[in-house]
């Protein structure tokens, strides 16, 4: 898989006691490489990183603060690594109305000194730097985001991320041209499902909540459409793109997005539909909504990804679905090692990206 690139390498990955940290963290190690990460604790119990006991699994996990540039950089400088995944991130749209300071600090400050302790280590060739779809200036149109139309955000999530997108650029042009520094990209993925997420305000950890407590599932924004995909397929995205910025270079050193195929554009209540037909019982209720505003129409176009790095989706929005209710079943049930079951979610997905006749690079 990726041509093999990152067996043997060492990855420095921000955020991997969160959820797509851990996913990525795991499936990195199965390709071989030595995976130094750094975070601060799990936020939610219980948590993947707690549940997969993934911190046995890679070669070095740091609890640490993106804000605490010294130890940052004396973590970045002591692994030397060849590559950075940045996901370390305030993710939350809902949580950022109550804490727009932490959200700011820790997305675009973050992100910031995250950049600056990998210049100053001289090892490091590639950068994936992990944003949203959200960083887009949202007009509620009826088609995907391309990747040169203006960054925006009504939220304060969103606006931060758009912040980084814009603040990426400013230093890639600034410090990373020519032969100074590493190769530089930035990565907007779409509204991700997969076992293992229990964050607070997110559809399918809201279901799986409410259908274990035996009560029916409130649902705020039904009408809602975004671009459902499951946790891997944008992985699958950033380990391609760090596939290309490590064997090429700075002409990847670009914005992509990764998102669905159209079919998977869905509403939040026909998903959560879905998850209840998947879970073979709950009941879907609209709730009284509040009044702090979340997009309704979100939609990426992914033409660039699939022409430039050959990327392009592979599980539908049902397969999404379906695998992740199967691993919170598995959960819940107490039947199954989860962390081999983790691990066979992703060789499964390994065999689907193999059998995907659009997937240029395997
Ligand atoms: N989950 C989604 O649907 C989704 C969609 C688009 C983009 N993203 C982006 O993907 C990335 C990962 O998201 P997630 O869903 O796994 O979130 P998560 O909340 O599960 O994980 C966030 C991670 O960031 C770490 N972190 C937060 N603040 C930190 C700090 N100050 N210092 C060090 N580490 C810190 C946490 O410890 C955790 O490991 C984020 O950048 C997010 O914006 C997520």
């Amino acid at each position: 898989m990726f041509n093999n690139i990152y067996n043997g390498k060492k990855i420095f990955l921000t955020g991997h006691t969160g959820f797509k940290g851990s996913w990525l963290a795991l499936w990195l190690t199965m390709l071989g490489a030595e995976v130094c990460g750094y975070s601060l604790k799990p936020n939610t119990e219980p948590s993947m990183f707690g549940e997969l006991n993934i911190e046995s699994k890679i070669k070095k996990s740091i609890c640490g603060d993106i804000l605490d540039v010294e130890k940052l950089e004396a973590s970045i400088e002591e692994f030397q690594p060849d590559i950075i995944f940045h996901l370390a991130a305030q993710p939350l749209v809902r949580l950022s109305y109550s804490e727009p300071v932490l959200t700011y600090k820790t997305n675009v400050i973050g992100t910031l000194n995250v950049l600056e302790a990998a210049r100053i280590c001289k090892n490091i060739k590639a950068f994936v730097n992990i944003t949203t779809d959200k960083c887009y200036e949202n007009k509620e149109i009826n088609r995907g985001y391309r990747e040169d139309e203006p960054m925006g955000g009504y939220d304060m999530y969103s606006s931060s991320k758009g912040c980084v997108e814009i603040m990426s650029s400013s230093y890639r042009r600034s410090f990373l041209q020519g032969e100074d520094g590493y190769a530089m990209a930035t990565a907007r993925a779409g509204n991700v499902i997969g076992g293992g997420d229990w964050a607070l305000d997110r559809l399918i950890p809201d279901c799986v909540r409410y259908i274990n407590s035996g009560r029916k599932i409130e649902i705020r924004n039904p009408i809602a459409v975004r671009p459902w995909q499951h946790v891997l397929e944008p992985l699958s995205g950033y380990l391609l793109l760090g596939q290309k910025l490590l064997e090429e270079g700075k002409k990847y050193a670009d914005g992509f997005n990764f998102g669905p195929n159209e079919e998977s554009v869905l509403k939040v209540a026909e998903v959560a539909q879905k998850v209840v037909e998947n879970y073979g019982k709950g009941e879907v209720v609209v709730h009284k909504r509040d009044n702090l505003h979340e997009a309704n129409l979100l939609m990426l176009n992914i033409e660039k990804a699939e022409k430039v790095l050959g990327w392009t989706p592979t599980y539908t929005a049902d397969v999404a679905i379906a695998r992740t209710v199967d691993w919170y079943k598995h959960f819940y049930a107490q039947d199954t090692d989860m962390y081999k079951y983790t691990i066979e979610q992703i060789q499964e997905y390994e065999e689907s990206i193999k059998w995907n006749k659009n997937y240029v690079i395997k």
